[in-house]
């Protein structure tokens, strides 16, 4: 897009303010200005007004069965061996999406280099290796990972990992991708500057992993390698198991083309997305959306119905994936601190949220899904993500969780 239409696009779209400062710009700032305009989804801003009204559609809420911890007990072996099978067989793939900012942390670094060791060093990215080390040691195989990062942290994620040494995991199994940016905009809809030739822009939510794999030209990579299933997981649950043989058993036995691990409630009001199925389709609904009658109602065995929530871990089927790679995702719109500068050119890094960033959600993807499997996981044991400073979800709770697991750190 040239200088003028990226101008005149501002214009139409009410964005005098970021058309104003493109103006003020040199050549070469005016052309970088004028890319970044170039790519934005006016769609996507229009939809402000009636999303954050929270538009929530109609839902026919039904129950999902899960493979629990007693079924798991009693099928171990069996989930176990057919896991291990298609490990060794090189049908696992492993995605790390990594292109979050972790803004609720404050971090200017990449979430996964955020060092939360005592005695020793222990990065969230190293523990994730480890973890899925484990596997490979059990296996014999390497499985293949891909690490999504964002334009922002993604020369910094792949020097942490080779400054390391990959933690001691095969390089020629890490492949790096980087996913699409969408910009930042105050709570009237006007676009965010983050530099005086820049649109604050920032990544557009963990959904687009699969898109943005496909275009960074990874299809064949996978098909190279036989991979049939991918596991996709959060940098920041310290605990989690990766490519799991029982779980990668489990779905693969149940027939599903997505597993998804979960955790069992802590209490019916727990803030958690829980699985369930959604107009027929599996889904995950979250906290907010779900009446209190519905939360609180239980099984015959006193269990809650809707009593498993999600961990960001999900097994999908590559072919499956490929079919829906074509459908849209729905947009959500989220309340963040996006630091900006004024008009003064100061950079203001906001205490507390200031507007809104535009984010496409892997658990969108579990409903474009026909049928999807929860695995229960032992929450103690798998789940200790790191969200927060302080307090629920933080890395003082994934300390003790930790500790409680035996490792040193
Ligand atoms: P969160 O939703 O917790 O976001 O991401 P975040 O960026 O890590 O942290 P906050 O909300 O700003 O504090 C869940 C997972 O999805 C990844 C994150 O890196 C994390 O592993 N993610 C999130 C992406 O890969 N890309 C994104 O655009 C957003």
């Amino acid at each position: 897009m040239d200088k003028l239409s990226a101008l005149d696009a501002l214009r139409v779209h009410n964005q005098n303010e970021a058309a104003r400062r493109m103006e003020m710009l040199d050549e070469a700032g005016q052309e970088k200005m004028a890319a970044q305009v170039a790519k934005i989804d006016w769609k996507m801003l229009d939809d402000i007004k009636s999303q954050a009204a929270g538009g929530v559609k109609e839902k026919k809420v039904e129950p999902l069965a899960a493979v629990e911890l007693k079924d798991i007990e009693l099928n171990k072996a069996s989930y176990i061996e057919t896991g291990i099978r298609a490990i060794r067989e090189g049908e696992v793939a492993a995605v790390l999406l990594a292109g979050g900012q972790g803004t609720r942390l404050g971090l200017d670094k990449p979430k996964g280099t955020l060092n939360i060791g005592e005695q020793k060093d222990l990065y969230l990215f190293e523990q994730l290796i480890y973890n899925l080390l484990d596997v490979v040691n059990k296996t014999g195989a390497y499985i293949p990972l891909y690490i999504m990062t964002s334009e922002k942290n993604n020369e910094d994620t792949e020097a942490f990992f080779k400054e390391h040494s990959f933690f001691g995991y095969d390089s020629s199994f890490v492949t790096f991708f980087v996913q699409n940016m969408a910009p930042s905009v105050d709570y009237n809809g006007k676009l965010y500057m983050e530099e005086k030739d820049s649109l604050a822009m920032s990544p557009n939510g963990n959904g687009g992993w699969f898109l943005s794999m496909l275009s960074a030209g990874l299809e064949a990579d996978l098909k190279k390698r036989g991979v049939k299933w991918i596991n996709v997981f959060a940098v920041d649950n310290i605990l989690q198991r990766i490519a799991d043989p029982a779980f990668v058993g489990a779905t693969i036995q149940s027939g599903c083309s997505c597993g998804s691990k979960v955790v069992r409630k802590v209490s019916p009001d727990e803030k958690v997305g829980v699985m369930c199925k959604v107009n027929g389709h599996p889904s995950i609904i979250e906290y907010y959306e779900m009446s209190e009658e519905l939360a609180n109602l239980r099984r015959e065995d006193g269990e809650l119905v809707y009593g498993f929530g999600v961990t960001l871990n999900y097994l999908f089927k590559l072919d499956t994936l490929l079919e829906i790679a074509d459908k849209k995702l729905p947009l959500h719109i989220v309340e963040k601190k996006i630091p900006y500068i004024n008009e003064k050119g100061e950079l203001i890094k906001p205490e507390s949220p200031n507007g809104y960033k535009f984010e496409t959600l892997v658990l969108d993807m579990v409903e474009m899904m026909d049928n999807c499997v929860p695995y229960e996981v032992v929450r103690e044991h798998e789940f200790a993500p790191i969200k927060n400073k302080t307090g629920k979800d933080s890395i003082e709770s994934a300390k003790k969780l930790l500790k409680l697991n035996g490792i040193e750190f």
